[in-house]
């Protein structure tokens, strides 16, 4: 049964907006729990444009379920990691003029330096995923490397402009959802997911956790966090009894 990871960067993004205290994502994490949230995930990027520091520290305490923590991987980012020690650690690329994650990580192009990474956390005994596009070769890499997990990049598929690139898509996620329980991996995807999208998704078999940010944060605005995530999570439950 998959799982809802609730991302609430854009929590902390409206926050910024005025460098002020509100609204608070540590808030933000309790209602998306008692929305059904089963995992909370944020990401600290480098230039702290949303998620700050402080969020994270208070979240290890505060955060009941499991707390995914989205990084670069680049070793300041890892001492912190080692020092907060989350469930989960999933590795991200990171380019600072990006509006968001863009693409997946290229672990084949960057074998070494992403090594270095993981095996820290794994000597810190965090529990490792790359985020990866859904690619063969990628996925056989962040197996070679001992990662309990990949993240599926949805963005193609949720940008796709037609239904059949959208279909075509999907299929890419289907193959290569199948590859990585294969290698032993657990299979978790996100991005772009939405409340008109996730449900095709939320069907891979054996899809084990949905990261989902920008469209509960925004529905969010609208109905309150609880609410917003107790719909998609009911989105998600639903797909899956109906895939069976
Ligand atoms: N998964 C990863 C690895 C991400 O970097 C992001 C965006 O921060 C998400 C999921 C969530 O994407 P969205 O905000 O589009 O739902």
């Amino acid at each position: 049964m998959a799982t809802l990871g609730v991302n609430i960067d854009h929590v902390a993004t409206v926050r910024q907006a005025r460098r002020t205290v509100e609204p608070d994502p540590v808030w933000a994490a309790a209602l998306a729990e008692l929305g059904g949230a089963d995992v909370i995930t944020v990401h600290l990027r480098e230039d702290r444009r949303h998620i700050q520091d402080r969020d994270v520290r208070v979240l290890k305490q505060t955060v009941q379920v499991k707390l995914n923590f989205e990084m670069a991987a680049e070793p300041a980012i890892t001492d912190f990691a080692i020092e907060i020690l989350p469930q989960l650690a999933t590795l991200v690329p990171e380019k600072r003029q990006e509006v968001t994650t863009e693409g997946g990580l290229d672990v084949v192009g960057n074998l070494d330096r992403v090594r270095r990474c993981v095996d820290r956390l794994h000597a810190a005994g965090v529990a490792v995923s790359l985020f990866i596009d859904p690619a063969e070769n990628q996925i056989e890499a962040t197996k070679g490397l001992g990662c309990a997990a990949v993240e599926l990049h949805t963005g193609r598929y949720a940008d796709a402009i037609s239904a059949a690139a959208q279909a075509h898509e999907l299929e890419q996620l289907l193959k290569a959802g199948r590859f990585a329980r294969d290698c032993g991996l657990q299979l978790n995807l996100g991005h772009g997911l939405t409340y008109r999208n996730v449900q095709p998704v939320a069907a891979i078999p054996d899809a084990a956790e949905l990261n989902i940010g920008h469209s509960i944060v925004a529905r969010a605005i609208m109905v309150g966090f609880s609410q917003a995530v107790s719909e998609m999570k009911r989105l998600i439950v639903a797909a899956q009894c109906n895939a069976k």
